[in-house]
């Protein structure tokens, strides 16, 4: 069964065609990469699938349901979480708060439980905090818990993002360059994170410029050249594939 799935998804941006009738699949518990060169539609993805752009064209299907006419909080409340490609964090807070401001957003208690069912709001506050202390151990942060998070190092304040995505406990997890400008050693981490995302039962879709990364992890490949879905396979095939190669000649890789 596929958790998520494109079916003929067209994104345009004025003349440009970010995404151009793309059909594409994820299975339940999968990680799946999306490669490409710069501009090539890996982030209009993302935004199409979390509801901050709304396609022109086509059907998003998540657990079977469409989901392209809903609003971003209706999406991420079936259990789809995200970080972003520039870190988005609220730097002067502590890093744990990090975590709970974004966990108060989607959490039930609205002003009138607020005010005449304090029971249940303390229920709440204690169980996201609980959760936000784990996902940071998760994470490797538990103790830079109270450190603000704008003093952090680079590597870590992305970790941080990631925690803060999984803290919503979504069952699909998008990651937009987890391991942009970290160094060697911060890159591994992130790779065990995501084999341990996946041991949790998570569906994880990886967009990722580090062919390490992108070939170390990814059970399957989907690549994107200027909107249009080129090649997808299994990372041994797509590393010898033409037209994979020549989108991104005069690259490293
Ligand atoms: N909000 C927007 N308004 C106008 N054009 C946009 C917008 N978002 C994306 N684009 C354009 O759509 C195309 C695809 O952009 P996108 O950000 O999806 O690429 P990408 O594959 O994520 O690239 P990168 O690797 O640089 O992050 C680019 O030409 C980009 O300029
Ligand atoms: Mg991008």
């Amino acid at each position: 069964m596929h958790l998520l799935e494109f079916r003929n998804i067209s994104m345009h941006f004025g003349g440009i065609k970010a995404i151009e009738d793309l059909d594409m699949r994820v299975k339940e518990n999968q990680i799946m990469s999306i490669i490409g060169p710069n501009g090539a539609g890996k982030t209009t993805i993302f935004n199409c699938i979390t509801g901050l752009t709304k396609p022109v064209k086509g059907s998003i299907f998540f657990s079977g349901k469409d989901i392209v006419n809903l609003q971003p909080h209706e999406i991420a409340k079936l259990g789809i979480a995200r970080t972003f490609q520039n870190i988005r964090l609220f730097k002067e807070m502590a890093v744990l708060e990090n975590i709970i401001v974004a966990q108060h957003c989607r959490t039930s208690s609205g002003l009138v439980d607020t005010v005449f069912g304090l029971g249940r709001f303390r229920r709440e506050e204690r169980i996201i905090r609980e959760k936000a202390i784990e996902y940071l151990e998760f994470v490797g942060l538990y103790d830079f818990a109270n450190t603000v998070s704008g003093s952090l190092p680079y590597g870590a304040q992305r970790k941080l993002e990631i925690a803060r995505a999984l803290a919503s406990e979504p069952s699909l997890i998008l990651l937009d360059e987890p391991t942009a400008g970290m160094n060697p050693q911060e890159t591994g981490q992130v790779m065990e994170l995501i084999e341990n995302m996946k041991k949790l039962g998570k569906t994880v879709l990886l967009i990722e410029h580090d062919m390490k990364v992108v070939m170390g992890i990814s059970e399957w490949i989907v690549v994107m050249d200027h909107g249009v879905k080129i090649a997808e396979g299994i990372p041994e095939d797509i590393k010898n594939n033409q037209l994979v190669i020549e989108a991104y000649l005069g690259k490293e890789y």
